[in-house]
């Protein structure tokens, strides 16, 4: 397929057609998101979580985000790629955030960088917008700011609340940023937020009036023991922790037993029966 450019995503919003989006931390989960047809994969920073056992995204750092980066982009054909700027890498100033874009860019070779936050971040955004660097902005839920929130909790749900979400978009949008993600935000606001804004927005736990929408991978492919805490906007495609634990226990059962190797699992000798006895 065409690789998808910034100029697709522009012309799948003008058509109204749903954008989508998937998270991917490595080679084969890129690699399944970009043949299944995903328009955008993002190196998100739910990594930290997800592939390397952290407690939340504030741990991973920017060298480690860059090493799952390359791996996504070289698995990533068509899909347009967006790596995650993590805490610590970009608030500081405008500056140090287009020091670290360049660095998604260059080194980690994703197509755009994403960043969390509102109108604060206008300034930010813009900086990397005018260096060539295409912007997803996140606002609503922000993970990164998960402890100044009081938690995971839903934003925009009162009135003032709901203003201060859609001043946020427009700030963003006037900065430059090419779409934002909004998270965990009610449907009706979210799709008021779409509306009054001229780039797509890309929903997560926001409703179907969004313009796209993203999952993290993990969660919507069942990768995780039964149990586990999901977020309410969480679908669950996939069950792929039974299919890994039935393979892996019949790998085992058979190992045991000596059923697996097989012979048709075994290489041939060259050897002659005489020669073998010989050595
Ligand atoms: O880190 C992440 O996976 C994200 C998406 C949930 C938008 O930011
Ligand atoms: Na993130």
């Amino acid at each position: 397929r065409k690789p998808v450019t910034i100029n697709t995503l522009q012309s799948l919003y003008r058509k109204n057609e749903p954008i989508t989006m998937i998270t991917a931390h490595d080679f084969p989960s890129a690699h399944v998101a970009d043949h299944a047809g995903m328009d955008m994969v993002l190196v998100g920073d739910s990594l930290a979580m997800v592939a390397l056992g952290m407690e939340d995204t504030s741990e991973v750092l920017l060298d480690e985000m860059l090493l799952h980066c390359k791996s996504v982009a070289r698995a990533t054909k068509g899909a347009f790629t967006i790596g995650d700027l993590p805490m610590g890498s970009y608030e500081i100033s405008p500056e140090q955030a287009l020091a670290s874009a360049i660095r998604v860019i260059k080194e980690g070779r994703m197509k755009s960088v994403k960043l969390e936050g509102g109108k604060e971040m206008a300034p930010t955004i813009a900086k990397i917008t005018r260096a060539g660097i295409p912007v997803l902005a996140h606002i609503g839920l922000t993970p990164q700011r998960q402890n100044a929130l009081g938690g995971f909790r839903v934003q925009g749900k009162s009135t003032a609340s709901a203003v201060k979400l859609l001043d946020d978009a427009l700030a963003i949008q006037e900065a430059g940023a090419y779409a934002v993600v909004v998270e965990a935000v009610p449907a009706e606001v979210a799709a008021a937020v779409t509306k009054a804004l001229r780039i797509p927005t890309i929903g997560i736990g926001a409703g179907n009036g969004c313009s796209g929408q993203v999952l993290v991978q993990v969660d919507m492919l069942g990768h995780f023991p039964p149990g586990r805490f999901l977020p309410k906007f969480v679908k669950q495609y996939g069950n792929v922790w039974e299919e890994s634990m039935r393979a892996i226990q019949d790998y085992k059962t058979e190992v045991k037993s000596r059923a697996y190797p097989a012979p048709e699992h075994t290489y041939p000798m060259s050897m002659s029966k005489e020669q073998f006895s010989d050595f």
